[in-house]
């Protein structure tokens, strides 16, 4: 069964909160989810998984400093996880308050480890963005997500 890693840091709560809807939307596509906080995952742990889905508060307009440290400390992988699947998502306290720039700063470094990512042409296009807490638009993005992902693994171990 496709093995997927949904890895977070939230100090407030509001990106745990998208974590676990996008964890809904992984199983919806009965694939096996793992949901973390980004301090708990051992970098050669990533290796184990499909695909990963790291989720991040906006801070100035970057993914937070855990979440850093979990990309940096995966160069000990670095070259081994070509063709496994990525995605981000995040929370902003403001609507233009670099939430993009945050999941990109994510995505970035996901596609110098050789990922794969796929956008959406509905909605949230490189992710999904709750401002604070997620709404209801917000927790079916993160769904959205979960199972785009989830679906794209599928379709690479066939
Ligand atoms: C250090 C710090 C930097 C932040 N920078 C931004 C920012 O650049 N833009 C923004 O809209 N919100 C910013 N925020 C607000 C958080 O992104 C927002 O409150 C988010 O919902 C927190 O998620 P959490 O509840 O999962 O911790 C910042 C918060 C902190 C603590």
């Amino acid at each position: 069964m496709a093995k997927i890693l949904v890895a977070y840091y939230s100090k407030g709560g509001n990106v745990k909160k998208m974590a676990e809807f996008v964890a809904k939307g992984v199983k919806e596509e009965s694939c096996e989810v793992t949901v973390k906080t980004v301090d708990s995952v051992l970098p050669d742990e990533l290796i184990h998984y499909d695909g990963f889905i790291f989720g991040s508060p906006t801070y100035y307009g970057q993914m937070a400093a855990p979440v850093k440290k979990l990309i940096d400390d995966s160069v000990i992988l670095h070259g081994k996880l070509e063709g496994k699947v990525g995605g981000a998502f995040t929370s902003s306290a403001n609507i233009g308050g670099g939430n993009e720039t945050t999941i990109l700063s994510i995505l970035q470094a996901f596609l110098i480890h050789g990922m794969l990512i796929q956008g959406t042409a509905k909605n949230d296009h490189y992710g999904p963005v709750a401002i604070g807490s997620p709404d209801n638009r917000a927790e079916k993005q993160c769904i959205a997500l979960g199972k785009r992902v989830a679906k794209l693994v599928k379709i690479i171990l066939i």
